[in-house]
């Protein structure tokens, strides 16, 4: 029996449509060679559901992600200036992305930061820092810490403006990422770096004390402690020493993008947000209004968002190693996208579109076999 997916696509803001487009031809090309069928369905989200429906996650989208086998979901957001329209509590950070995270308790990110050799000259980093590409998987505490805790402000006995923000975590919160961490650690190089903040904050000693627990059920796991701001010079001086990456929901963010930035762009970061029942797969960028509407936007970190989807949602093992390829093909081919840097002056720069042509024909062909 053929298996058949539903996807509820919500395609965000800027230059989300673009990338978007060109991300699901991927299940069309599928469909065409394998044994699987794909339904997809389209809903509103972010600042563009914000103005056509008065909610940044209208409820009718929430329906079609109860719905769906799995959610691919494009960058939302809009310039600072253009963002003032939307009532703070309606921006669709606040009124989108963080909701879905706890709607469906996605608590594991996965957010590789991957480059393969032939595409090590993206990086801003020295070619002997490098060395064969980079090959990081970073996974970040999703639904909890500060960005989920209770908020205030108001005025303090002294007349001042103050602002209480709470950071909380329960062991049960932390032990299930680290878990999956461990989990992940086993399956690749058995090292797991753990990034904390021990010598400050109280979340951290929990966290670490918890990781102990959940070590000894790993003990083939070699376990490197790093306090988070340590971790930030080494991602930049020496890539390499790192595998599997686990920390919290703030940590996680900023060095997630540090990780885009050793690759040299966010555009090359997809990730993948697992809850205990459903995933959703995303850029781990903004939208880019800068560069929205003018077809120059890489769509790899969409595309590898679905490549994620097809693996961890589908099991779909060999198509999703057959997407990657294929985008590898592109770049080694000498294409590339102009948001992203010139690899030499031999360079040939093509559209967004244009580059998602050459994904879909070499998936095409990968897919076809020999
Ligand atoms: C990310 C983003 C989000 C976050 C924002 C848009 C809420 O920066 O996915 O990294 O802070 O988690
Ligand atoms: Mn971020």
């Amino acid at each position: 029996m053929t298996n058949a997916y539903k996807i509820a696509i919500l395609e965000g803001d800027a230059i989300g449509p673009e990338i978007m487009a060109q991300a699901i031809r991927v299940f069309d090309v599928l469909a065409a060679h394998c044994d699987v069928a794909f339904e997809l369905i389209n809903a509103p989200f972010g600042a563009s559901a914000y103005f056509d429906h008065g909610k940044a996650f209208p409820d009718e989208t929430k329906t079609v992600c109860d719905r769906a086998d799995a959610i691919l979901k494009g960058p939302v957001g809009l310039s600072h200036e253009a963002s003032k329209k939307i009532p703070v509590d309606e921006q669709p950070e606040r009124g989108a992305i963080l909701p879905l995270r706890a709607r469906y308790n996605t608590f594991a990110n996965f957010r590789p930061i991957f480059l393969s050799k032939d595409m090590a000259h993206f990086s801003p980093l020295k070619p002997e820092v490098i060395k064969g590409g980079i090959d990081i998987l970073l996974i970040r505490e999703l639904v909890g810490g500060l960005y989920f805790g209770s908020k205030k402000r108001g005025i303090n006995g002294a007349g001042l403006r103050y602002v209480h923000e709470t950071l909380e975590y329960d062991e049960e919160q932390i032990r299930q990422v680290l878990v999956v961490a461990f989990e992940q650690a086993r399956l690749r190089k058995r090292r797991l770096h753990n990034i904390h903040k021990s010598n400050v904050l109280m979340s951290s000693v929990l966290w670490n004390e918890v990781l102990d627990e959940v070590h000894e059920d790993f003990q083939d796991v070699e376990v490197i402690h790093l306090l988070v701001d340590a971790a930030a010079t080494a991602l930049c001086l020496n890539p390499g020493q790192f595998d599997v990456m686990v920390m919290e929901n703030m940590f996680g963010d900023i060095l997630s993008d540090q990780g885009g930035g050793i690759l040299g762009s966010l555009g090359l970061m997809p990730s993948a947000c697992i809850g205990p029942e459903k995933a959703y797969y995303e850029p781990s960028h903004g939208s880019a209004p800068d560069i929205a509407g003018k077809n120059i936007a890489n769509p790899y970190s969409m595309i590898g968002s679905v490549a994620m989807m097809l693996e961890m949602s589908f099991g779909m093992r060999s198509e999703a190693d057959a997407v990657w390829n294929a985008m590898r093909n592109v770049f080694e081919s000498g294409y590339s996208t102009a948001d992203l840097i010139a690899a030499s002056d031999e360079t040939k720069l093509v559209s967004t579109v244009e580059f998602g042509d050459r994904v879909i024909s070499h998936l095409s062909e990968l897919l076809a076999g020999p």
